[in-house]
């Protein structure tokens, strides 16, 4: 049974409504009855919490600046949409009809579970688009798609965790619910949260802190978790959360906790370093495709003797990320500065572009959300001023 729609009422026994972003659909009372009938009271809420938990991990997410990325990609039919994070797909749910018929969705993500839910959502839509899965790191995502001779039209990286993941205590991401300190965005990866707090020393856990989490208090952090782990050990996202706050006291409506969270989830999952080996593939991509422009122009003699190599962006491509804190959005904006400075890219839009307030509004998420999209310029002749991309 499929009560996903984009966006689903959906009416329960206790009247609660889980809500998305397109169709709707209202369990109907005579429906609630057959149910209740057949299944008996206590087996009905128990359906209700899952029917409740399909809609709200499938429906919950909500892609954060989705107009702004549509219109900056422009795709056509036939062309290749590479999702570095596929989560639950929002954002390649909106992206692959632009590619029908004929084009190529390649999602990517390391939480395999999500992977399937956004390929799930991009098969349901059955569109005539060939939908290929990539388990994995997107620091690897360059090599995987030149190895599978694919080329890429548009990137898109969302970085940073789904809401499905925030949400599931089990993972360990919230500091507001308790679970097992996890943090693996990859959950069969083989380090976690109270691993990392188990093992690094004093210094090592003071500069995480400082680094990743900008918390000023690191010092002291640091310590009290040193002093914690040698009475016992730090395995639960509370016993973490309730450490930080008897030392940073709360200053407006942020957890004391956020800052110390942040860092430790950036530490489990390398994800600064995860981001910069991406930077460095889209770097190599742009050049490939700046020689793969320039052998077009060759005659058929002279092409015959150079060797020519297809890197994984297409000659004109677009590639956006969109990220959520400054440590992220330095790099993306360094590293995209150095293409358009070398003449291999040109800027798309308004450098960063942030949600508008009524997307805030709807999407709290977005708020701290930048996106900055590049073009790699394939042929100078061809290069558009900005005004008219
Ligand atoms: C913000 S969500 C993406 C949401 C998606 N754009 C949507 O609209 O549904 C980020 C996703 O990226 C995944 N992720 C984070 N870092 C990753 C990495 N280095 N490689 C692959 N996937 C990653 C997470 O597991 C999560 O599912």
């Amino acid at each position: 049974m499929e009560i996903f729609g984009g966006g689903v009422v959906l009416g329960l026994p206790n009247n609660s409504a889980y809500i998305g972003s397109n169709a709707v659909c209202v369990a109907p009372l005579g429906w609630q009855r057959a149910l209740y009938r057949s299944f008996g009271w206590l087996y009905f809420q128990r359906l209700s919490g899952y029917l409740r938990f399909c809609v709200t991990s499938r429906a919950a997410h909500i892609p954060v600046l989705p107009d702004e990325i549509v219109r900056a990609f422009c795709l056509e039919s036939g062309q290749t949409y590479v999702d570095c994070t596929a989560g639950l797909g929002g954002h390649a749910v909106l992206l692959a009809s632009g590619l029908a018929p004929g084009g190529r969705v390649v999602l990517c993500d390391l939480d395999e579970g999500n992977l399937s839910r956004a390929c799930g959502r991009v098969g349901d839509l059955d569109l005539q688009v060939a939908v290929e899965p990539i388990q994995g790191n997107f620091a690897a995502l360059p090599r995987a798609i030149a190895q599978h001779s694919w080329q890429a039209d548009a990137v898109l990286a969302d970085l940073g965790f789904a809401s499905n993941q925030m949400e599931n205590a089990q993972r360990g991401f919230s500091f507001s619910r308790d679970g097992p300190l996890d943090m693996r965005l990859d959950p069969s990866g083989s380090t976690t949260a109270a691993d990392l707090l188990a093992i690094l020393p004093e210094a090592e856990l003071v500069r995480i802190l400082r680094e990743y989490g900008q918390e000023r208090a690191a010092r002291p952090i640091a310590r009290r978790i040193v002093a914690q782990r040698s009475r016992e050990p730090i395995r639960t996202t509370l016993q973490l959360a309730d450490l930080v706050r008897s030392i940073v006291r709360k200053n407006g409506r942020i957890d004391p906790a956020t800052r110390t969270f942040q860092a430790v989830r950036i530490a489990v999952n390398d994800e600064l370093g995860s981001l910069e080996a991406l930077l460095a593939g889209i770097e190599r991509g742009a050049r490939q495709a700046a020689k793969q422009a320039d052998n077009a122009t060759l005659t058929a003699r002279q092409a015959d003797m150079v060797v020519q190599t297809h890197g994984w962006l297409a000659p004109g491509a677009r590639v956006g990320i969109v990220s959520f804190h400054s440590l992220e959005d330095r790099l993306v904006k360094r590293a995209f500065g150095r293409l358009v400075t070398a003449g291999l890219a040109e800027p798309i839009g308004s450098q960063p572009t942030s949600a508008s307030q009524a997307e805030v509004a709807q999407n709290p998420r977005s708020r701290s959300a930048k996106l900055r999209v590049i073009r790699i310029v394939a042929d100078k002749e061809q290069k558009l001023p900005t005004y008219l991309v």
